[in-house]
Order: structure tokens, then sequence, then C-alpha cells
């Protein structure tokens, strides 16, 4: 018989347990919306960041876009180079025997993140594991990483940790949750397609997956055994990060975004997940790979766009069609002036390198930005993006490699940021005009009056006059950079 102490003391127990579950929702309980409204100071830090460094690499930086002689045009699928695999079909056998080769001794994970420093950026996230599998850092879950598989001794996702949290650069990491040519089977189409859910145009047609040489398991049993353990295993090994970006959830269910998005939530609660977790659950949008959306006002979540530097993510040998520095300047100002974050991505070859061409264009936009950050940093869009004659359509990676990028900028293009709660509107312009130009936007009955203007780097007031038209400003031969200006306009 229990004594009537004891009795007593576990009714009282479970009145208070009764109590408190009323009270505290026991954490497994919590819905998407509550997690999602619980990061909003994650959120605005996102989109005062504005600007960061996207890193593509892996096995693939070894092939560099051709296999047995055959380019990625010549392949099927995407013509991007960490396709490779899937574009010329290689064997999970044969495409793991390039994990031998992988030693890239000229890896130096300080230089790339002093790059991007140098270059402007606030943030780094690296492909912690890309759809070929094979994991860039050391995992317990499986062998198929850098430390077992290959002869390079560093795990390189804690080497760029460390150099990141050095030089006080927030960190994410990329990591393919769906498509895992070596260990995902068919990558989950035939389990999606078993569930009757709605597929959307790229599932039904099987984009990505594993149709040549899929592994022997199936892909609940991958979930189960390597993409759920390896997400909570960077999460743990990498702390505090700022985002987790996962890619092509194509064929996840509902359910199984659900459990990619709370793994993170669970483990480091302020990361932001994106919308690439599949089924909506992201916490910020992508609009697309180099896409720069057109209805950028109807956008809700914070947003990012991921560009390339060339044509493609991972080390291309062959593309040299690197974006001009003007160009990215253009891209970054574009996004920013949307309310967007850019987040430019760098494929290091296979010895570790950067190309130096993206080196060097990264670093004349961070010089850019030395001048003209202020208008960047921290401001939100304006309610006009742009004025001027010049009109650009970024519809993709594949629409940029087509059209190439041949535009002329004038000195009566304009685009705005405004900084919020501060009166301050900041107009930013690629090219010097010969002597005065008209801001048609910031006419005397579209905007107040305007109080001052002063081009950044230079903090001297500027000669202006503010007109039914627009507000004159006389820049003469004031030159603060050779790739464009900014003006902070105060109220
Ligand atoms: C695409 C590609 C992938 C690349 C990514 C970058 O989804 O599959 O190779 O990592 O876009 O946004």
């Amino acid at each position: 018989m229990m004594p009537q102490k004891l009795k007593l003391g576990m009714l009282v127990m479970l009145v208070v347990l009764q109590a408190c579950k009323t009270e505290v929702k026991p954490k497994t309980e919590i819905t998407w919306e509550e997690m999602n409204a619980s990061k909003a100071e994650a959120k605005e830090a996102f989109n005062d960041a504005k600007y960061g460094m996207f890193i593509h690499w892996g096995l693939y930086a070894i092939p560099g876009g051709i296999w047995k002689g055959k380019k990625m045009e010549e392949l099927k699928g995407p013509k991007v180079a960490e396709w490779i695999q899937f574009g010329a079909e290689i064997p999970r056998d044969e495409y793991a025997q390039l994990a031998k080769e992988f030693n890239p001794t000229a890896f130096d994970a300080d230089a790339i993140a002093k790059l991007a420093k140098d270059a402007g950026m606030k943030y780094v996230v690296i492909t912690s594991k890309h759809h070929d599998g094979f994991a860039m850092y050391d995992s317990e879950v499986s062998t198929y990483d850098i430390i077992d598989a290959s002869p390079y001794p560093k795990d390189i996702v804690q080497e760029l940790y460390d150099a990141c949290k050095k030089h006080g650069l927030d960190f994410g990491l990329y990591y393919s949750h769906n498509i895992d040519w070596m260990d995902g089977n068919d990558c989950g189409y035939s389990e999606l397609l078993a569930t009757g859910l709605p597929m959307n145009e790229k599932a039904k047609r099987k984009a990505g997956a594993n149709t040549w040489d899929p592994s022997p398991n199936t892909f609940s049993e991958y979930l189960e055994e390597k993409a759920y353990p390896q997400v909570r295993e960077i999460l743990t090994k990498f702390p505090d990060m700022t985002t987790l970006w996962y890619d092509m959830g194509h064929y996840v269910t509902p359910g199984q975004s659900e459990k990619f998005y709370k793994i993170a939530y669970d483990l480091q609660p302020n990361l932001l997940v994106n919308s690439r977790v599949g089924n909506g659950l992201g916490d910020f949008d992508i609009p697309g790979d180099n896409k720069i959306p057109d209805d950028h006002l109807s956008i809700t979540k914070p947003w990012q766009t991921v560009g390339t530097t060339n044509n493609s993510w991972g080390y291309k040998s062959y593309d040299n069609d690197w974006k001009s520095v003007k160009e990215l300047i253009f891209w970054l100002t574009e996004i920013v002036s949307k309310g967007g974050n850019y987040m430019l991505n760098i494929g290091p070859k296979a010895t570790g390198e950067v190309p130096e061409e993206s080196v060097n264009n990264l670093l004349e936009v961070g010089k850019w930005l030395d001048v003209n950050g202020e208008a960047i940093y921290g401001t939100r869009k304006w309610k006009v993006n742009h004025e001027g004659p010049t009109k650009i359509d970024m519809s993709g990676t594949q629409a940029r490699e087509k059209q190439g990028f041949k535009v002329e900028f004038t000195a009566q293009d304009f685009w705005f940021t405004q900084k919020e709660g501060e009166d301050k509107i900041y107009v930013i312009a690629m090219e010097y005009p010969n002597d005065k130009i008209l801001i048609q936007s910031l006419n005397t009955g579209n905007v107040g009056d305007v109080k001052s203007v002063v081009m950044l780097g230079q903090e001297k007031e500027l000669v202006w006059k503010q007109t039914d038209q627009g507000l004159e400003v006389i820049i003469g031969d004031q030159r603060t950079n050779p790739n464009g200006y900014a003006l902070r306009i105060d109220f």
C-alpha cells in the first residue's frame, strides 16, 4: 500500500503538471506559424545583411564541367558544372573514385573569409553536401566524406566556419536534402508518386532524380539513415548559423519538409530556413537562381536572389563569361532596391584556388561598397525602386547565359533605397552625368521637402534644387568610384 502522504504528493504533482501542460506547450506541438513568427529578429538581421557569399565546392570541381571529353552542353540536364554526375549519368562507384583524387592543398579558409569580408559581404554559405551526396565535412553518419574518402586531411566546412567566426562573418550551410545521387535511391520520385500527393512540373518529369544507377535502399531509408542525421549533425557541429539552405525539395512530402524544418528549429531556433525545404515551409523565399523578381511587392517573406559570378555554381573550367564589376553592382543594387538580399557564388577549383576573375571582381565591388555601403546595408525598399530608361530582365541562369549582359546604363538611371524611420532616401547611379542630374521621383509632389543632399564618400552638401519636376543636383566632375556613386537625401 502506498503511504497516504506520498499519494497526496503525487496528486499535487499531477495537478501541477496538468496546469503546466495547458500553459507551456510542449515543443513537439508547436506549429510552423509559431516557429516562423519566433524568428522576427533573425529576419530583420537577414534583411539588414543584404549581401553574402555562396560557395559551391565538391568533387565536381575535378571534372570542371567536362566528362570523358564531353562538355555539359553535350550532356543531359542543367548546364551547371555540379550536375556532371547527372548529365553524364556517371555510375555511383565510378563517380566516387573522384574522392580519391580530391586533395585541395591550395585551400585557404582564412583567405576565402577575408575575400568575403573585403568584398563587403556579411555572411558565407557553403555546400556541406550537394546533390552528389559527398559531405565536405567530417561526418559520423557516412564515410562518403572529405575525411574518410579523400586524401585531404582537413574538415573543409570546419575550417571555413572557424575562419568566418574569426573575421566576424555570419555562417550558413547548404544541404541537398532531397537529391542525393549516391544514397537517395530515385530521390523520392516513386515514393511521392505512391502517396498520390500532387506533383509539381519538375517532379512530374523526374527532374534531378537518379534514374541511371539508383542506390539499392529506399528513399525513406535514405532520409532516416543519412539526411535527417546529417542535418542534425551539421546543426550540432556548427552552432550559431544564420541560414540553412535546403535545395530542390521537389519530392519531399509536407511531413518530410516539416521534419527538416523542425530539426533545424529544435537545434538552432533562430536560424532561417530557405523556401527550398519544400511545401511552402521556408522562412525566406528564393525567387529563382539568377532571377530578380518583377513582382517584388507581392513577396511577403524576406527573400534572397542567388547569383553566379559566371554561369555555373560549381567550377566550370571553360566558362569565362564572368559578370563584370558593373554588372555585379547592378545585380546587388537592383535586388536591394526591391527589398531583397543577394548571395553571390564562387566556385573554387579542385586545388582549392578561387578563380582569379571572380576574386578581382568581388574585390572591386567591395571598393564600391566601401564608399556606398550606407545606401545598401540596413536599408529597405522604397515605393519606387528604379527610374530611368534602362530595362533589364533577369529571369534565370540560362537566360542570362544566352542573352549575355550588354546593357548600357545611363546617367538618368537611378535606384532607390531608404532607411526606415530616419527620413532618408538613398539614390544610386551607375553612370556619372556631364554636369547635373534630375531625379524625377523626388519631385515635391511625390516626396516631402528635401533638406540636404550629400554624395556618399564626400561629406559635403551638394548644390541642388527641388521642384515639381524633380530634384536637380549638380554632380559636376565629382567621382567617388569609377562604377558609380550614391546620394543621401535627408528630409
Ligand atoms: C539549383 C541547382 C544547384 C545549385 C542551386 C543554387 O537548384 O540544382 O546545382 O546548387 O540551384 O541555387
